[in-house]
């Protein structure tokens, strides 16, 4: 996939965004938050997803540290650990998302996120999910609510 990437940043932009597309827009519809967003979001979102891979027990972020990016489960489980680390939060899979909260609220990560599975995922970096959330305030509502939830229910745990 890095591969991928590479041979994509060569090519002229209205290429690249039609080729981007098509490789994945089927991955951006099956998140569920994005089933129904206009086609110039899907575009946006195609073009700066960055895919990477975790395995089975990896960390992929860890409670406290600095979140530098949003990640899309494309396939696979992951499971958000209390301060404990081993009290299971919530189990995430295919379509969800995690690590937005340190990225909207700018502060530490606020659990540690492991995986269950090996995990097809797509990040966006800080930069892009602001852009993006600029952009689309309708979407960016609809994250700030998912966050919130999240925190709220991560506080009734503790
Ligand atoms: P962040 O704080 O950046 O990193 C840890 C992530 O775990 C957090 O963002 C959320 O995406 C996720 N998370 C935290 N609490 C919950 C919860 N109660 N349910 C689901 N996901 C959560």
């Amino acid at each position: 996939m890095a591969r991928q990437t590479e041979m994509l940043a060569d090519l002229p932009l209205p290429l690249r965004t039609e080729i981007a597309l098509h490789l994945n827009r089927s991955i951006v519809r099956s998140v569920p938050l994005f089933e129904e967003a206009d086609e110039p979001f899907v575009r946006e979102l195609v073009l700066h997803f960055e895919p990477t891979v975790a395995i089975p027990g990896e960390n992929i972020v860890t409670r406290g540290g600095i979140g530098r990016r949003i990640y899309f489960i494309n396939k696979g489980r992951v499971e958000v650990l209390a301060a404990d680390e081993s009290t299971v939060v919530a189990t995430l899979a295919d379509g969800n998302f995690f690590g937005e909260m340190a990225l909207l609220t700018s502060q530490p990560r606020s659990n540690t996120v492991r995986a269950l599975d090996y995990c097809n995922l797509y990040t966006l970096d800080r930069e892009r999910f602001d852009r993006v959330l600029e952009s689309f305030p309708d979407v960016a509502a609809q994250i700030h609510q998912i966050a919130a939830d999240r925190a709220a229910e991560s506080r009734t745990d503790e």
